[in-house]
């Protein structure tokens, strides 16, 4: 029976020794946030050589520290507002994705005691005192490292705190990535005050939830709209889902980032004055990107600092699904009508493979189809087809009462933005509404592109 309990807690007693080995995140509880906390900062350091066990490192002698490896560049992850106490959901996840692409040293700023507070004024005023303590522990970095080896992700609250950081060292830090930065409080304020360009070499964001708990306005050299910046596809627009509606177009920012490390996908973003716009197909040129094209959003967008420094600063759209992969692929769908009176309606777009189907439904606004006059739409399909076999057409007006109406189409053209392909055409077809009509398009004919 000795043998028998030996082979039954073996693994058991293994587990419990490595998690005795690792520091964890701080783990609070909603007394802990209700009554209030204050600031302690820990310093949790993950490599590749060490998996997923973190380990804490001393913030006056990180060199003491067997695994901080001072040739290797170094990724602060910084979290924001912790309302529960919980560690975030999302932590093992980021972790793991970004020990898994090059080698550095990875460090999780805890700040949950100071972040975990029923009170958002005191967790937001707290961010100074966090600030300065990394202050102190990034100038002690920097008589071992170079600065501009230094990136620092911060999400919400811990956007400003790498602002905060990075203005202490003059703007040195190589790199600052923002997820959503919080906006209460901050929106308003002075360049001192919040993240902003100066804070880094280098300053990219991403604005997933501008109308509530996310900042409006562009804080980076760089700054990400998906989906205009306010609702996220998949995210509960009403209050009866709980405390998911009040976060989850917020965390989206956190997810988003995630998926990009990963390179599941690509998601190219289009400069443009407004996310309408960017919606009506106003802008899909990306020649001032040169030969790069258009930024792909995320963790790769270092691929395109030296032009984005020259541009200063540039707001950039795209869409996005509702779960991972979350990238969609753009097209253009140009529709040439030939009916007598004008047609007002939507179109929704699907594109078959031989085993696949993508859709794109192209309803922001009712577009105007007149006749001889070409109407172009921007279609976002969930998912890229490379060889379409099939496409199909709907058109609605969206109205039930009326008596259905026929768009007479003369010619439809589809053209991918992001590959170098000839168009897809169709010639000479009905779309009577509400019905799908489905065709194989042909390649164009040289005349008609
Ligand atoms: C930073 O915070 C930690 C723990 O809260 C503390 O031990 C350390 O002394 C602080 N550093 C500075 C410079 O205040
Ligand atoms: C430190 O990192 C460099 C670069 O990745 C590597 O060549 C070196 O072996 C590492 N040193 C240790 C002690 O792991
Ligand atoms: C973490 O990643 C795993 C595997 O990809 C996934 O199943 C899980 O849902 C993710 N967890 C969270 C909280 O996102
Ligand atoms: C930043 O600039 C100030 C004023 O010029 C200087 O006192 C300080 O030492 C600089 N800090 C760093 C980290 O370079
Ligand atoms: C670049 O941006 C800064 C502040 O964001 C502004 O002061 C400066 O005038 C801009 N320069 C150009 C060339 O637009």
């Amino acid at each position: 029976s000795l043998n028998l309990t030996f082979f039954f807690f073996f693994p058991i007693y293994i587990k419990m020794q490595l998690n005795q080995g690792c520091d964890e995140f701080t783990d609070l509880s909603f007394s802990h946030s209700f009554i209030g906390t204050s600031v302690r900062v820990r310093l949790l350091l993950y490599t590749s050589e060490g998996g997923t066990c973190g380990s804490l490192v001393s913030h006056t002698d990180p060199s003491a520290h067997p695994r901080f490896n001072f040739s290797r560049p170094t990724t602060f992850l910084i979290h924001g507002y912790r309302p529960t106490g919980s560690p975030p959901k999302w932590l093992s996840n980021i972790t793991k994705l970004l020990l898994a692409g090059t080698h550095t040293n990875l460090i999780i700023v805890d700040w949950n005691y100071g972040a975990a507070n029923v009170n958002y004024l005191i967790a937001a005023r707290n961010t100074h005192a966090v600030a300065e303590n990394l202050t102190a522990f990034v100038e002690r970095l920097e008589k071992g490292l170079s600065l501009s080896s230094i990136h620092m992700i911060g999400v919400s609250l811990g956007a400003h705190i790498s602002g905060f950081v990075g203005a202490n060292m003059n703007g040195s830090i190589g790199r600052i990535t923002a997820l959503d930065p919080a906006g209460p409080l901050f929106t308003g304020t002075l360049p001192k005050d919040r993240l902003d360009p100066s804070d880094a070499q280098f300053v990219d964001v991403l604005h997933t939830d501008i109308d509530a708990l996310g900042f409006r306005g562009p804080l980076g050299h760089i700054d990400f709209y998906p989906n205009g910046g306010t609702d996220q596809p998949g995210c509960p627009n009403n209050i009866f889902s709980g405390l998911s509606y009040f976060k989850c177009d917020h965390q989206r920012s956190v997810y988003l980032y995630m998926d990009s490390i990963s390179r599941v996908c690509d998601s190219r973003a289009y400069p443009c004055q407004s996310y309408q716009d960017f919606l009506n197909g106003l802008c899909s040129s990306c020649e001032r990107f040169g030969d790069a094209g258009c930024p792909v959003f995320g963790y790769y967008v270092t691929q395109w600092k030296d032009v984005l420094l020259k541009l200063n600063q540039t707001n950039v759209y795209f869409t996005t699904n509702s779960a991972s992969p979350f990238c969609t692929a753009q097209y253009t769908v140009d529709v040439t009508v030939w009916n007598k009176a004008v047609r007002w309606g939507y179109l929704t777009v699907k594109l078959y493979s031989a085993d696949q189907e993508a859709v794109a439904t192209i309803d922001h606004t009712a577009f105007t189809f007149k006749r001889f006059t070409e109407t172009r739409l921007l279609a976002q399909f969930d998912k890229d087809i490379k060889s379409v076999e099939k496409m199909s057409l709907k058109f609605s007006t969206g109205s039930v009462l009326q008596p259905k109406y026929k768009l007479r189409v003369l010619r439809v053209r589809l053209t991918p933005l992001e590959r170098e392909e000839r168009p897809l055409c169709r010639y000479d077809i009905v779309a009577a509404e509400d019905r799908e009509v489905t065709f194989r398009p042909l390649p164009c004919e040289d005349s008609n592109f």
